[in-house]
């Protein structure tokens, strides 16, 4: 089969380093990709943006199946654009993607199907919006109504800086018609997991949890960042949380969405916590999460290019989402600044240490997020550069050989979190 797959990040690498261990693929395009996807397919320079290029190479390289990596294509509809042409691809509808499009439709969503959420209101007018966060206690949550590239959430802790994010967000609109309209909601405490599921529109799978860690520093310290770790599987959730998680929220959320005669095919990650009163929904992701996606294809006990056929095809019911029972620790090794400024082009010494085996009887894989080729030298080329993930039968293997991989790699200003995992073990 011929494979096209969309996006450029770690998560993009891990998906094509499953991809190309299935018996059933011939040829894997990865559009735009980066350093790593090079070594593992063909890159074609098409931004993951432009829906009509995509398309075009689709139906002039016969390709047979397109999956779809990050949330931005998603959400402007690239899955009915192929559909249009007749071309294979897993992704949920644009209709479907308001899940995680629009945090305005996506809480009147839960409210109205009664699924677990902080309390909220939504506004597109300043003064109200001013009036409601008021009404809470501090710290509230503020959150643009559509995708800012991670950035759209602001966790405040008191009135007066409320009142001044709100008019960043929908006076100044910081993040242009994306910000015009916000959600204020109450600041849940508790622990935060991530569930990944899939669907084929008639019934859904769960495919395994993980945990990412946002901020930049250690001990959970400084600015939110795209992620610098994660791990594979969430060693507090227990099977019974496990089971109240899918029994409040998953399964509630799938039969709200056929109620409202939306078919979800593709992947649904659910981001939630768990408060003294059991699991809530913080997010929805129409997509796989990065880094978590890292950590969690190594893990896969299955052909992950036959999950998305059976998604493609509705076979999903017969097909079996098992997981190794090992463990997975991902470390991020970012540029000096991020996510601030941040130079690139600095090249990146240590990788030929680490060939990207397909077998998946290895310890240690090194998923390239930010890299490219420059006059054939790998280089950096964005704040996330390198994904180290160690795998191991406890989360502490996974983890000391995550941390001694690192050892071999280096680049000027390379900064990286040393407790990912480390309140886990
Ligand atoms: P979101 O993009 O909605 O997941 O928000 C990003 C991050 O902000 C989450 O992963 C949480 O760490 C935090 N967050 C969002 N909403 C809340 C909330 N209601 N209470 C506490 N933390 C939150
Ligand atoms: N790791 C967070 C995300 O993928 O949205």
């Amino acid at each position: 089969m011929r494979v096209l797959l969309i996006g450029s990040g770690g998560r993009e690498h891990a998906l094509a380093w499953g991809l190309v261990q299935s018996p059933k693929l011939s040829n894997l395009y990865i559009a735009p990709g980066n350093a790593g996807t090079a070594q593992l397919g063909e890159n074609v320079s098409i931004g993951a943006e432009d829906l009509s290029a995509l398309v075009e190479f689709a139906r002039k390289e016969r390709i047979d199946l397109t999956v779809v990596g990050p949330e931005a294509p998603i959400v402007a509809g690239v899955r009915d654009l192929f559909e249009r042409e007749h071309l294979k691809i897993v992704a949920p509808t644009q209709k479907a993607s308001f899940l995680e499009g629009s945090k305005v439709a996506a809480k009147a969503f839960m409210h109205k199907h009664g699924i677990p959420t902080a309390r909220h209101g939504s506004f597109d007018q300043w003064e109200p919006a001013v009036a409601f966060a008021r009404t809470l206690s501090t710290p509230l949550v503020i959150k643009a109504d559509g995708l800012a590239a991670g950035k759209g959430v602001a966790i405040v802790q008191t009135h007066s800086e409320a009142e001044q994010i709100l008019r960043d967000f929908m006076i100044a609109k910081k993040f242009g018609a994306a910000s015009q309209r916000v959600v204020v909601e109450e600041f849940l405490v508790g622990r935060e997991f991530s569930l990944f599921v899939a669907s084929d529109g008639n019934c859904w799978k769960l495919l395994g949890t993980a945990q990412d860690y946002k901020r930049l520093r250690d001990g959970d310290q400084g600015p939110n960042t795209g992620g610098m770790g994660s791990l594979s599987p969430i060693p507090w959730l227990t099977q019974r949380m496990l089971e109240e998680a899918v029994q409040k929220i998953v399964a509630p959320t799938f039969d709200a969405l056929r109620r409202e005669n939306i078919s979800y095919e593709g992947i649904l990650y659910f981001g939630l916590i768990w408060t003294q009163d059991g699991p809530y929904v913080l997010e929805y992701n129409v997509r796989w999460g990065d880094p978590e996606t890292q950590v969690l294809v190594p893990r896969f006990d299955f052909d992950l290019l036959e999950l998305y056929l059976a998604i493609a095809e509705g076979r999903l019911e017969r097909f079996e989402t098992k997981l190794k029972p090992m463990s997975a620790v991902c470390v991020v090794l970012a540029s000096g600044g991020y996510p601030e400024r941040y130079e690139k082009g600095l090249e990146i010494e240590g990788l030929e240490a680490f060939p990207l085996q397909r077998e998946r009887s290895v310890g240690t894989l090194v998923f390239h997020a930010g890299t490219t080729l420059q006059e054939g030298k790998i280089v950096t080329a964005g704040g996330r550069v390198l994904n180290v993930v160690g795998l191991g039968a406890s989360l502490r293997e996974a983890r000391v050989r995550a941390y001694a991989a690192i050892e071999k790699i280096q680049f000027e200003g390379m900064q990286y979190r040393s407790d990912i995992a480390l309140g886990s073990i």
